[in-house]
């Protein structure tokens, strides 16, 4: 998944005239950072100067937008007629969610109004600059409001809320409040995203139970509303590819042109979803004459193994890939 050319052109301007030694150091404080904030709950600012904000751009946003891309895009298939006009992205960072919610292949053609929170000034201004480069007027015009959203944030609701690799950066002790306050703020659909990770999931965990409790419709990944069938040795998580600039690659000292981004994420809505029989959950492994796949379902995890015997059933399962929905009764 690629970032649209307008947002790639953009962040390749804030780098340009930057050394890639004085942003691999940049880079590497940020990420130390990062580290030492999965110790310990997360109580510091860990963006907080331009050259901070211009880092996570040119290493970061390529990554979190296709994750946010690819949690978008299952949303959007189990909701067929949600047609958003406004967005409430929720730690914004550069405005991450913003360009990918405005995809073609999402809500650019119904979402008019955006409004991003976002605690770092720094952040704001990097976001700012790089929506000013956009052709569609809803993220040029987007409002940008300066809050601590571990706070109360005096915001309208909107009709799609998103709240991408945030939730981690919150201290543990604010962010069931934080989940209460992200659904009162949903008209619509709400989609939180965390780092594909065993504590990403975690989290994500918490959020499903306490977005049950509240009686939100589970639209996405999960097909059912049950308990998470998941073992404890084991985490929900999806990938999205993303293709790696030659800068990225000679600050972070990448050999491989692209990187898989693994991502988290649960999405409950005002309106039921589609019903799915189940969800692919690994890469599909595609044999001589069969189809093996890992789905997640309302009876648990499950092995399904679809044979050339099964005709256009064994065509569909050769198309699947992980994270599609499936129904193949
Ligand atoms: C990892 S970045 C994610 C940015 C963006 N959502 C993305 O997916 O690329 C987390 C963002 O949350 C913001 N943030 C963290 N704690 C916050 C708080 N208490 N109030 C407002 N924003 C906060 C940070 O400043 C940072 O921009």
């Amino acid at each position: 998944m690629e970032l649209p050319a307008e947002l790639r052109n953009a962040v390749n301007q804030e780098v340009t005239g930057r050394s890639a030694k004085d942003l691999a150091k940049v880079v590497e404080g940020l990420s130390a950072r990062y580290r030492s904030s999965l110790q310990e709950p997360a109580h510091s600012r860990l963006v907080q100067t331009l050259d901070d904000a211009v880092a996570y751009a040119a290493f970061r946003l390529p990554a979190t937008y296709g994750a946010v891309y690819g949690a978008l895009s299952c949303v959007k298939a189990q909701l067929p007629r949600f047609h958003p006009r406004s967005l409430l992205d929720v730690g914004a960072g550069p405005g991450t969610a913003m360009w990918a919610a405005l995809h073609p292949s999402l809500w650019q053609d119904c979402l008019a109004e955006v409004a991003l929170l976002e605690r770092e000034e720094a952040m704001i201004g990097l976001g700012k600059r790089l929506a000013a480069h956009s052709s569609l007027a809803a993220i040029r015009e987007a409002q940008w409001v300066a809050a601590d959203i571990t706070e109360k944030w005096e915001v309208p609701s909107h009709e799609l809320v998103v709240a991408a690799y945030v939730l981690g950066e919150l201290p543990s002790e604010a962010r069931e409040g934080f989940i209460h306050q992200l659904w009162d703020k949903t008209q619509g659909a709400l989609v939180i995203i965390e780092p594909g990770t065993p504590a990403g999931f975690a989290r994500i965990l918490k959020a499903r139970e306490v977005l049950l409790k509240a009686a939100g419709n589970l639209v996405a990944p999960c097909p059912h509303p049950g308990p998470c069938p998941m073992g404890s040795d084991d985490w929900c998580h999806f990938s999205q590819r993303v293709p790696r600039s030659r800068l990225h690659r000679q600050v972070k000292a990448a050999e491989l042109g692209y990187e898989d981004e693994k991502f988290s994420f649960t999405a409950f809505s005002r309106q039921p979803g589609e019903a799915v029989q189940g969800r692919v959950i690994r890469h599909p492994q595609i044999r001589k004459g069969h189809v093996r796949l890992k789905v997640c379902t309302a009876g648990g995890l499950a092995e399904w193994v679809v044979s050339r015997k099964d005709g256009d059933l064994y065509r569909a399962a050769r198309n699947l890939e992980w994270g599609s929905p499936v129904n193949l009764s």
